[in-house]
């Protein structure tokens, strides 16, 4: 603790300094009032499952909210998910291989088609007809560089949509990818997100300091928690990034830092260089998977978008996973702590601190208004 804390509640309503990470509030009238630690997650939302260059057309196991979900590629290319289970002896299909546009079975070969349906047994014989057991099969997406995936109610797939990350495939952006898989809550996670406070922990790692909470709104769909921050980092001035490794160097100045929970995600900005996602795809509650997404602007750099667009997108690639390496070293912070408050609460339950980020309370308060959205609570 540094003192940022009691400058941001300051210039906010107090909340109450004896609410809980699991703060009580009107939304106790949603869902019952189970530990928040070990609530649900709203199946009706895209997640996602995977990167696009990590699927081809061998068989790819994943798990999405106990669901385990085998997803391959078909000859045109296309991303198919269906469950992970053979409906014949109920072992993996991921186990199995791809031949055309089919998954066979390890165990007996059997096949099943891209809609789930069994299109073939190698030892039918003349008088049988083929079972009518069918894979369950999972509406998926691929864009942006991820495959996604809708685990809940069909009817209700186009009703959302993966959240857009634009800037993956636009030249005048840097990416970065870094994977989070941490044994804890998703909670957790998303909470580390939103407390900008916590760059406590980070010290020489990031480009910002000296949060202050500013304002704050919340929907049933998202919060937006809107900080103000000290930069040290300017993109325009190559130089400036020796002051992330010597802090004696730095010079501050004032910038944005907007974070939001754009439920299941999450995306934050800081002035207009910098962007980062969490792609969330918790896969139990006490595992949480994600993908962590930087990217860096180029718009300040005019002379640059004067030149061909092959070259640009040179650059783009040549410079793709330069901040990797920086990701990384604030993940395995991050989840060392994680770990260590999923490890506190499933041996201490009732062991409860005070919340004094206001920005969680509404993270919770939305945690808890979606998992009580769950088709299969
Ligand atoms: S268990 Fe899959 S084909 Fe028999
Ligand atoms: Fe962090």
């Amino acid at each position: 603790m540094d003192g940022l804390e009691s400058a941001a509640v300051t210039t906010l309503e107090q909340p109450d300094a004896g609410s809980s990470q699991d703060s009580p509030g009107p939304e106790t009238t949603l869902a019952p009032k189970r530990p928040l630690r070990e609530l649900g997650i709203n199946l009706n939302h895209w997640y996602v499952a995977a990167q696009s260059k990590e699927l081809g057309t061998e068989p790819l196991a994943v798990t999405l909210w106990h669901q385990p979900i085998v997803l391959y590629r078909d000859r045109a290319g296309t991303p198919i998910a269906v469950e992970d289970r053979c409906p014949h002896r109920q072992v993996k299909l991921s186990e199995g291989t791809v031949v055309g546009d089919n998954l066979i079975c390890a165990y007996h070969g059997w096949q099943f088609a891209p809609d789930g349906t069994c299109a073939h047994v190698p030892y039918l014989e003349p008088q049988q007809k083929l079972p009518t057991c069918t894979l369950r099969q999972y509406p998926v997406k691929e864009q942006d560089g991820f495959i996604w995936i809708f685990p809940g109610e069909a009817p209700l797939t186009e009703q959302v949509a993966p959240l857009p990350v634009p800037e993956w495939e636009h030249l005048n952006f840097i990416g970065s990818v870094a994977t989070i898989d941490v044994q804890a809550h998703y909670s957790f996670l998303i909470e580390n997100l939103m407390d900008m406070y916590h760059g406590h922990l980070h010290q020489d790692l990031q480009a910002w300091t000296q949060p202050v909470l500013r304002s704050l709104e919340s929907s049933d769909t998202r919060v937006d928690a809107h900080y103000d921050a000290q930069s040290y980092y300017r993109i325009n001035k190559i130089w400036s990034v020796s002051q992330l490794f010597i802090p004696a160097l730095r010079q501050l100045h004032p910038e944005p830092l907007d974070v939001s929970y754009v439920y299941p995600n999450w995306v934050a900005t800081l002035g207009q260089d910098f962007k980062i996602c969490c792609l969330f795809c918790p896969v139990d509650e006490a595992h949480t998977r994600a993908y962590l997404l930087h990217f860096t602007s180029l718009q300040a750099f005019h002379r640059l978008h004067k030149l061909p667009v092959g070259f640009r997108r040179w650059i783009k690639n040549r410079l793709f996973n330069a901040a990797q390496p920086l990701l990384d070293g604030l993940v395995v912070q991050d989840v060392l702590m994680l770990e260590q408050e999923q490890q506190s609460f499933e041996q201490y339950p009732d062991r409860k601190g005070p919340e004094l980020n206001r920005a969680l309370v509404d993270v919770q308060r939305l945690i808890r208004k979606q998992a009580a959205m769950d088709p299969q609570r």
